[in-house]
């Protein structure tokens, strides 16, 4: 599926301008992300978090290169019309601009990513020459900044930036971070659980899309873990919504299947073949 007929940036900063809000989902594979799809957002979101909510891992750490491109290539084969952003894993961006440049590139080239996305510590120069150095090179990318779950080891769990002393980093810090990134030529910025007020002030600060999880009402877009929004083995979360609950209905039809086949209702006659065609 090739990239020009899904939403561009250009479709995007369109919406932005005209005062739309974005919208942006996960999926990891192929089934999920067509539905997505179908649902009508903007982005899809090949995120990392394939690691914890995909592959049973406790948190994005493990997710490597390969698997992270696997993903992204299976969503890519079911989308028509969100861009795909492929996230880069931990890890796989970092080491030396070669490596960066070479990963992000494998996400377009193998892939079929449309953008990607690296996550930015608080005036994290090391990702912002890599965003630098990759837009030059015609790789849309996105930033993303407040939590962020790869520095979960330095930042010692999920708390939220930009506030009192559970806080690793300083509202200040995180403004000024966005303004880099913009300066650096992403094309957003992801703002992972931030107090309201951070996420304003970042939204007011820069003049690309901010895309909050868990950053309140006042950002240009919204993003979610699709599985937490359709109560897919996830958890309650206080920055999410589920509307639906998939959980419940898996386990139903299971159990259904299962009483069935005990109870020798299935197959039933419509299920079996003949030695002919009738
Ligand atoms: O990997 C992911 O799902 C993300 C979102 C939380 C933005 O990065």
């Amino acid at each position: 599926m090739s990239g020009i007929t899904r939403n561009s940036v250009q479709d995007l900063y369109e919406k932005y301008r005209d005062g739309e809000t974005l919208t942006m989902l996960t999926a990891y594979d192929a089934p999920i992300a067509a539905q997505v799809d179908a649902g009508g957002v903007d982005m899809i979101l090949v995120g990392d978090s394939a690691a914890d909510n995909h592959m049973g891992h406790d948190d994005t750490l493990p997710l490597t290169m390969a698997e992270a491109l696997s993903n992204t290539a299976a969503v890519d084969r079911a989308v028509e019309d969100a861009m795909v952003v492929g996230d880069m894993p931990f890890g796989s961006y970092g080491a030396s601009m070669e490596q960066s440049v070479e990963n992000a590139t494998r996400f377009m080239k193998e892939a079929g990513a449309d953008a990607i996305k690296l996550e930015t510590a608080p005036h994290g120069e090391t990702t912002i020459d890599i965003i630098d150095r990759l837009t030059e090179l015609g790789i849309p990318a996105m930033g993303h900044v407040g939590f962020t779950p790869q520095r979960m080891h330095q930042i010692g769990g999920p708390y939220i930036q930009g506030r009192g002393h559970t806080s690793s980093a300083h509202v200040d810090a995180l403004v000024e971070t966005a303004e880099a990134l913009e300066e650096a030529g992403v094309f957003g910025v992801v703002l992972e659980t931030v107090t309201e007020e951070t996420g304003e002030r970042v939204t007011e600060a820069v003049d690309v899309p901010t895309i909050g999880i868990g950053a309140g009402r006042h950002v240009d877009g919204q993003v979610l873990v699709t599985n937490d929004l359709l109560g897919l083995g996830g958890e309650a979360f206080k920055l999410s919504k589920q509307y639906a609950d998939l959980d419940a209905v898996i386990q139903e039809a299971v159990g259904e299947y299962v009483e069935e086949v005990e109870d020798g209702e299935f197959p039933a006659r419509e299920n079996v073949f003949d030695p002919v065609d009738e």
